[in-house]
Parts: structure tokens; C-alpha cells; sequence
């Protein structure tokens, strides 16, 4: 049966859930099949898919590409499309036409935007246009340059102030989920109980509702930097570089084809050519 914004919501309290990022129809098909209960198409699709250095060049027509993909893979997985860099910060008109456009062309049933208070405008506007928003708060990657890094958010008195005034901003604007990305988990902690709708931790300890991770982090599909956060549940870029370098050995040293994976012509067709 297919997930919806409220199996999310009535999670809450009673047990965690699960959303991992996917950007193409086999890895949605498998994460489904997996029974995680979301699928996030990330703007981290400019990181892990598309080789840009953050998500800032990641353009709404990327979204709905690959969001159409994994919306065509998930059959039972809730369905939730990043809003990406300046699709939404520069009106209430631009936040709203593309999160219909992202929901018309994609399938998908919600969008996520970053972002506390200063958008709880654009969270209002969109939700009041019959379409559901996942907030995202804390570290929040569009903003890497005023954040002058990847940092954990919210440490001093100061910003774990600001940051729990967001959550509930964000809560109050109509936000159904709220994602909270590299924040200490005390106060992820505190967030979640005074929330009443579901908090989804990246980076933010293990008391949020559910927890959301990008698969190729997870998955070990690349060789490079790993956050902290990440637990590595396979090495698949070993698996991925054996195999290629098994397939570069077979066929320079002609074991690949063997007769196993080539077709056959009877004799007798052969001889009657030329
Ligand atoms: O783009 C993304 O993959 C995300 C997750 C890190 C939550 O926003």
C-alpha cells in the first residue's frame, strides 16, 4: 500500500521510521522493495550524482528529472522532492509555481525545502496549495557559504535558541515533517518532544522520529570523505571497482566472452555463405 504524509505523521511517538535519498528508478525500486518507508530525491543529487562541489548549481528541471525516476520506482515508499538553491527563496509566487510544477511533473506527494522562520511564508503559501512540506533545519547545505563550511549547528545558547524558534516556526507555518541536519542530539532531543509533527535526524542522534541518509554515503559507493554521522552498511565501491577490474582482466586475456555468454550459428548456415 502506498506511504503517505500521514504514515509519517502517526509514526510519531509509536515507532521510528526510515527515508533514504534516491535519484534513479532501480535504486528507488530497491529501497522500496526494502520496505524504507520514504524516498528522498535530494539536492544532493549535485553532489553524489552530478560531481558539482555543493547544491547550489542543482536546477528544478534536475529535480524533476530524476524525481520522475524514482517516482516511477516507488511503489509503496512516500515520495518527497528537494526544492532546490533559489527556487524558492526569492518570493512566496517562485516557492509556490515550483513546488506545483515539481508535483505536476514528478508524481511525487511532498516537497522539502531549507530553511526556519525567514520561510515560513513560502512553507504556508505551498501547504495552503494542497501540498505537503518537509522543513529542513540546522545545517542546511544551500547555505554553505554564509555558514562558512559544514558545521554542526545549534551549540551555543544563542543558536539552539534560534534553532528551536525555527522548529516551531516551521511547525506553525503547516510543515507535516522537519528535518534536522547536524545538530547535537540532546537538543535534537528536545526539538522532537516539544514537536508535534515528526523530526527526521541526519547527523542529529538517535531520539528524532525517523532518520534519512543519502545511499551512497551508507552504502560506501564512493571512496572519498565520510561524515561522522554516517554508518557505512556495505562497501559497494570495492564490489563496483573488483568487478570492473575483473571484467578489464577477462577480456584482454580472452576469457570474456566465454561460450556461456555467446550465441550460435549451426554450421551448416555457415557454409552457405560466400
Ligand atoms: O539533499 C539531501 O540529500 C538532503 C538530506 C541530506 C537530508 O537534504
Amino acid at each position: 500500500m502506498k506511504k503517505t504524509v500521514n504514515t509519517l505523521k502517526e509514526a510519531k511517538g509509536k515507532r521510528k521510521f526510515t527515508m533514504l535519498t534516491a535519484y534513479d528508478y532501480p535504486t528507488a525500486k530497491c529501497i522500496d522493495e526494502a520496505g524504507i518507508d520514504a524516498i528522498l530525491v535530494g539536492d544532493s543529487l549535485g553532489n553524489v550524482i552530478l560531481g558539482y562541489e555543493n547544491t547550489l548549481s542543482v536546477t528544478v528541471e534536475d529535480m524533476i528529472h530524476h524525481g520522475k525516476a524514482v517516482c516511477r520506482g516507488a511503489n509503496e515508499a512516500l515520495v518527497v522532492v528537494d526544492m532546490p538553491f533559489m527556487s524558492y527563496q526569492g518570493s512566496v509566487y517562485d516557492a509556490v509555481m515550483n513546488a506545483g510544477r515539481i508535483v505536476k511533473e514528478t508524481g511525487c506527494q511532498a516537497v522539502k525545502l531549507e530553511g526556519g522562520a525567514v520561510y515560513a511564508d513560502r512553507i504556508k503559501a505551498i501547504t495552503d496549495a494542497g501540498i505537503p512540506v518537509v522543513a529542513h533545519i540546522g545545517l542546511t547545505p544551500q547555505s554553505v557559504h554564509s555558514f562558512g563550511g559544514f558545521k554542526v549547528q545549534g551549540k551555543s545558547i544563542e543558536a539552539a535558541t534560534k534553532l528551536m524558534e525555527d522548529a516551531l516556526a516551521v511547525e506553525k507555518a503547516g510543515a507535516f515533517a522537519v528535518t534536522l541536519e547536524c545538530v547535537p542530539d540532546k537538543l535534537a532531543k528536545k526539538i522532537t518532544e516539544k514537536l508535534t509533527i515528526p523530526t527526521i535526524g541526519i547527523g542529529a542522534g538517535n531520539s528524532c522520529d525517523g532518520q534519512v541518509l543519502v545511499y551512497q554515503d551508507m552504502l560506501g559507493y564512493t571512496n572519498g570523505f565520510c561524515p561522522k554521522f554516517v554508518k557505512r552498511y556495505a562497501n559497494v565501491y570495492d564490489v563496483m571497482q573488483g568487478a570492473f577490474k575483473q571484467f578489464k582482466k577477462e577480456v584482454e586475456e580472452g576469457q570474456f566472452p566465454s561460450k556461456e555468454h555467446t550465441f550460435s550459428i549451426s554450421d551448416e548456415v555457415l557454409e552457405k555463405l560466400y
